[in-house]
């Protein structure tokens, strides 16, 4: 099956960051990593392969170093996309409608006048207590239509789009129908048993490729890139380093949550693992000097409809290989250093990359990577899917960039990267 393919399996079965955390468990599991609860006891050994997860929506994945003090090669990516929640049902205008929060900055006119799916976490009241239960209703499910261009004559003119009058979506043509017994219906619970809901509306289209390569899809930033990590740790050949897979949600909210890249949960895994290998503080600290992390988040390809946006002497092209991107206010971790290691290793697996720097006069976006390097300081590089559209419900890469991802997230989990005393050793 193609990487693309898989792709958007991967995809499909991630309409929400739980969903997708429970995806990336489920193939886990599959490729033998022991799931772990964080306030367990996890007597971990070394050379075994684990997994645990923050508050169902992060997780992480790693396999152990052989000996203590040896490090670990690492990546991160983000399980959310900008999309809606769904905070409740209401009666207007003779119709059930959604109303809606946004979460993350996303092109609001893209959710208008299509299928919309309703998904998330519910928590049940069982007769112990209260489980957790993923919920996913379908993918036709609502619509946010728009206002006929007969009553709105200036609809071609640049619209804004406001979150409280145009964006609210349209559940039932009748009043009071019930999402939360569909809800119920779903989880096999009665209605009054659900205390409380975590919902999203979501993108349901599937993935699509057109013949000449370009491939639709939502949700690909930053699926896209989890796809191409986990597929890197999955692949990792045996070693005396660790190898780590992370990845976090709220990044399009700022990172700033219990379980986001500014929490402490990769310091709270690596520190656990670290008092398991019988590492002292020293050679903890001597490990992550030896360390590696790829904060894998994608990036602007060049529009050929508004070539100026992008800067002009780094022009980044769909289908011209894997994004390595730069900011000279750090809002980006590549080094000459990092990026010199990943261009090595680039180079030796036969993966083109390209330069990545926003517009000079331009702020461009904030990623994963330097939140995380505040809680833990190894060297990493920023790297990504090339891809247009991004942030809207559905967005638009090239098939061969996909292989290229993850050709170099695998190539850069296997290969020898050692630190010496004049450098690297690869
Ligand atoms: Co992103």
């Amino acid at each position: 099956m193609s990487n693309t393919t898989e792709l958007f399996r991967y995809i499909e079965a991630a309409p929400t960051p739980w969903h997708a955390v429970a995806e990336t468990a489920r193939r886990l599991d599959e490729a033998g990593f022991a799931r772990l609860e964080e306030a367990d006891s996890w007597g971990l050994e070394p050379g075994k392969k684990y997994y645990t997860t923050r508050a169902g929506s992060s997780l992480i994945a790693w396999r152990m170093p052989k000996v203590p003090g040896a490090g670990w090669r690492m990546s991160a990516a983000h399980s959310d996309s900008p999309a809606f929640r769904v905070k409740g049902a209401v009666d207007r205008a003779g119709c059930t409608m959604l109303d809606l929060e946004g979460y993350g900055g996303m092109i609001r006119a893209a959710w208008l006048d299509r299928p919309l799916g309703i998904a998330g976490r519910l928590m049940v009241k069982t007769a112990g207590g209260i489980r957790e239960q993923l919920v996913d209703l379908g993918g036709e499910q609502a619509v946010i239509p728009h206002l006929a261009i007969h009553m709105d004559r200036t609809a071609n003119s640049g619209h804004n789009y406001d979150m409280k009058k145009d964006m609210p979506a349209l559940y039932a043509p009748a009043a009071k129908a019930d999402l939360q017994q569909a809800l119920a219906d779903a989880a096999g619970c009665k209605k009054e048993e659900i205390l409380a809901q975590d919902l999203l509306l979501y993108c349901s289209d599937k993935g699509t490729q057109t013949p000449n390569g370009l491939i639709l899809v939502p949700r690909l930033d930053d699926l896209g890139c989890a796809f191409a990590g986990l597929a890197g740790l999955l692949n990792a050949p045996e070693s005396e380093q660790g190898a780590v897979f992370c990845l976090f949600d709220n990044e399009e909210v700022g990172s700033g949550t219990r379980q986001g890249a500014l929490s402490s949960l990769l310091p709270d895994v690596l520190a656990r693992a670290a008092e398991a290998l019988g590492e002292n503080a020293e050679d903890s600290r001597r490990a992550l000097a030896k360390s590696l992390l790829l904060s894998a988040d994608n990036g602007h390809a060049i529009h050929p409809n508004f070539a100026e946006m992008s800067d002009a002497a780094n022009p980044v092209r769909l289908g011209g290989g894997v994004v390595l991107k730069w900011n000279a206010s750090q809002k980006y971790t590549t080094s000459g250093e990092t990026a010199a290691l990943f261009r090595s290793v680039c180079e030796k697996a036969g993966v083109p990359v390209q330069d990545y720097y926003n517009r000079p006069d331009l702020p461009g976006g904030s990623t994963l990577g330097n939140l995380l390097s505040a809680q833990v300081s190894v060297r990493m590089a920023d790297i990504g899917l090339p891809q247009l559209a991004m942030h809207s419900c559905v967005e638009t890469a090239a098939a061969q960039d996909v292989d290229a991802l993850v050709n170099a997230v695998c190539a850069w989990y296997a290969a020898r990267i050692e630190k010496t005393s004049q450098g690297w050793a690869l």
